[in-house]
């Protein structure tokens, strides 16, 4: 596997790692520079997805925060088209009277991002925004177009930086679409 894309599971690369780290350090100056005047802080990575852009977002983020986590699933198992998300592991960490933002690895329908939404405002937080690495173009309503959005992309599946097909291909360091054949 190299960390550019050549893998045999993988039909197509997307992004290639030093494009993602490129695109994730732009992201992570918006983000230090919105929230310097805004604190407390909290991240919320939504699990399982997000754990790695998560994980290399936050190390390039100077400002005071915590984490908080929530886990949900959209595409249990081998599915490649979502069911409504559910919660797996329910919100947990400091929320209220704090800024938060919830980072989630990629935007498709939009359904996890507006549960997830949903639940911070519950706790009542001083304000909630939202970063995704990927968005599909064109699925979820503009009224749930997150803050902060890494790259665009057509409707496809795709694998790779924390994204998963039945769990699996969340180790590659790069984002591409698997081999159809290997979708069923
Ligand atoms: P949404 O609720 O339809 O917006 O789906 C978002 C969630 O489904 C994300 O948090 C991902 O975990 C997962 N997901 C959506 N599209 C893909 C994909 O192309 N590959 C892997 N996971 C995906
Ligand atoms: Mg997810």
């Amino acid at each position: 596997m190299s960390s550019n894309g050549s893998h045999p599971d993988i039909e197509r690369v997307l992004f290639p790692s030093d494009a993602i780290e490129a695109r994730v350090n732009e992201l992570a100056e918006c983000i230090a520079a919105r929230y310097a005047a805004h604190t407390p802080l909290t991240l919320l990575p939504v699990l399982s997805g997000s754990f790695v852009f998560a994980a290399d977002l936050i190390r390039r983020l100077p400002n005071k925060l915590k984490i908080a986590l929530i886990q949900t699933s959209a595409y249990p198992g081998r599915s490649i088209t979502a069911v409504a998300p559910r919660v797996v592991h329910e919100l947990a960490g400091e929320i209220t009277d704090r800024h938060v933002l919830i980072v989630d690895d990629i935007l498709d329908s939009g359904q996890t991002m507006s549960l997830v939404r949903n639940l911070v405002e519950a706790e009542r937080p001083a304000s909630v925004q939202s970063a995704v690495l990927l968005a599909k173009r064109g699925k979820a309503s503009q009224q749930l177009r997150p803050d902060y959005v890494g790259f665009e992309i057509d409707d496809l599946f795709v694998v790779g930086y924390g994204l998963d097909y039945d769990d699996h291909y969340r180790n590659l360091p790069f984002i591409g679409v698997l081999k159809p054949e290997l979708m069923r």
